[in-house]
């Protein structure tokens, strides 16, 4: 394994600590919310966003302890995303990361209300950050940036334009926008976030985010891809439900080899963005590369 790729696994499995001690401000939470928001939260995923948040850092030279409340609640927010998308009443999916999905193994109700509770933990974390306070301004900031992130104008606005897409076609132009929204937002400020903590030069700031968004949407590209071509075993979920649920994905509307194209495409934009960085973007760059290539 290369020093990158073993630098990322080490990040990976360090982040179930800092996951799991954040969750403990839902100690006093009645039970069975409890238990479904760890439920949903701490049943592995590949954490990319927290990844990417560690990755933006170490370009930035900032130390991963100093970046674990951003990460955590990113996370968190993400969670509380795949909870609300698996719902009868959007996706209607049955098995996520290889288990029951939340409303499965809890219940419908306790499934909406364990993403609306982890969506407001994640402000609590953001918003009560030891690491964060020492920079009120760039609390603001970077909290302000994670609701601009998640909410009408991001994921949540992404998640409506998916859902009213059903049996349309769209046009490539707006099938981009729906997934830069509901994808792409909350990855971009993962790149972005460290460098709001940092204090970064608003050139820097810019390249995180213009990389950021490439790889979140080269990421969602892949996503749909793997929807047709991945092994239900190794993803995860279940499989071939966009065709069957007719959504417009990049393989309906490209086709397959065209939407690799483009992913690898959005992959060396990104890189291209962080290559004039002086600090060490090898994180950044295998993360780019590991959007495309991976197989769950
Ligand atoms: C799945 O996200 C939903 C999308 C936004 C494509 P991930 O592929 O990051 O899911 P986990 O966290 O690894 O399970
Ligand atoms: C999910 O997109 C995007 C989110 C904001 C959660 P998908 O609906 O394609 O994600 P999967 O395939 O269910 O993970
Ligand atoms: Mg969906
Ligand atoms: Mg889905
Ligand atoms: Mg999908």
């Amino acid at each position: 394994m290369s020093d990158t790729a073993s630098l990322i696994t080490a990040w990976q499995s360090r982040f179930d600590d800092v996951l799991e001690t954040r969750l403990e401000l839902t100690t006093s939470a009645p039970e069975l919310l409890r238990q479904a928001m760890h439920y949903a939260a701490l049943s592995g995923g590949k954490r990319m966003r927290p990844l990417l948040v560690y990755g933006a850092g170490r370009a930035l030279g900032l130390a991963p302890q100093d970046l674990d409340g951003i990460a955590a609640a990113i996370e968190i927010i993400h969670a509380y995303s795949l909870i609300h998308d698996d719902l009868p009443a959007m996706d209607d999916d049955d098995l996520r990361r290889g288990r029951p999905t939340c409303h499965k193994a809890f219940d419908e109700a306790t499934a909406i209300l364990a993403g609306d509770a982890l969506q407001a933990l994640a402000f609590e974390i953001l918003s009560e950050d030891r690491v964060l306070a020492k920079h009120p301004e760039r609390q603001v900031a970077i909290i302000n940036r994670v609701a601009r992130a998640c909410g009408a104008n991001g994921m949540a606005g992404g998640q409506v334009l998916d859902l009213s897409a059903v049996g349309l076609d769209l046009t490539l132009e707006q099938l981009q926008t729906m997934h830069r929204l509901k994808t792409g937002a909350l990855i971009a400020i993962s790149a972005t976030a460290p460098a709001l903590l940092a204090g970064a030069a608003p050139e820097i700031l810019q390249r995180l985010d213009r990389y950021g968004q490439c790889v979140g949407l080269a990421f969602q590209i892949h996503d749909d891809i793997l929807d047709v071509t991945g092994n239900s075993q190794t993803i995860g979920k279940s499989t071939q439900k966009d065709a069957a649920q007719d959504k417009p994905t990049f393989p309906s509307l490209l086709g397959l080899d065209n939407s690799r194209k483009q992913a690898q495409r959005l992959r060396d934009d990104a890189v291209a963005e962080i290559r004039q960085f002086t600090g060490n973007c090898d994180c950044l760059e295998w993360l780019a590369g590991y959007a495309i290539a991976r197989d769950s």
